[in-house]
């Protein structure tokens, strides 16, 4: 009797974990967005030449920097999250520009000892839930079309919901 209730433990243990995996493999499939789908909102941007539009989302550190207006420097510790979508009309309303395909996810990691030679800031992007550092030719390019904002410490973000 005991071993038989044990067999059926483990059976339904067996099924949890087959479907546990099934139910992660489904949502691999997506863009998964990662923990930044549990920060706040700084501001959002609409691109006109590339079409997309935008959310640009900050970690803890930024919200509380943005409320303080402590972001000349923003402190180390900072991250922004900028996720983008390809524009798409509203099925049911023209005159409205909505996210429609999924474009990507770029980051910007506040360090100043770490990444000094890019004015403090790291310059990555999201893989699925991982956040990946660029390398250092991809990040130089980053910090060149951020580099006109130095005076704002590099970045073009004005949060306007804090
Ligand atoms: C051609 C210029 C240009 C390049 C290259 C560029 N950015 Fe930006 N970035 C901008 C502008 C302009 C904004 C303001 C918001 C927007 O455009 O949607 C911005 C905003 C951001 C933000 C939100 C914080 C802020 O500064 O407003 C992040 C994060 C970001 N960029 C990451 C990156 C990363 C990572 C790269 C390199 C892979 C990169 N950017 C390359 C122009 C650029």
């Amino acid at each position: 009797m005991k071993n038989a209730s044990t067999a059926a433990l483990l059976l339904a243990a067996a099924a949890f974990t087959t479907a546990t995996t099934l139910h992660a493999e489904t949502q691999a499939a997506k863009p998964v967005h990662g923990e930044y789908k549990d920060w706040s909102t700084l501001s959002v941007s609409h691109r006109l030449d590339k079409q997309l539009v935008r959310t640009i989302l900050g970690n803890d550190v930024a919200i509380k920097a943005a409320r303080a207006g402590n972001t000349k420097p923003w402190p180390d510790g900072t991250v922004f999250a900028k996720v983008g979508w390809k524009e798409k009309t509203h099925p049911n309303w023209p005159q409205a520009v909505v996210p429609g395909e999924f474009a990507g996810a770029e980051a910007m990691v506040k360090d100043s000892k770490k990444f000094a030679e890019t004015g403090g800031w790291g310059f990555g992007h999201w893989e699925g839930d991982k956040l990946v550092m660029n390398d250092k030719e991809k990040s130089a390019t980053c910090f060149a079309c951020h580099t006109p904002m130095k005076d704002n410490d590099y970045v073009y973000t004005v949060p306007v919901l804090q």
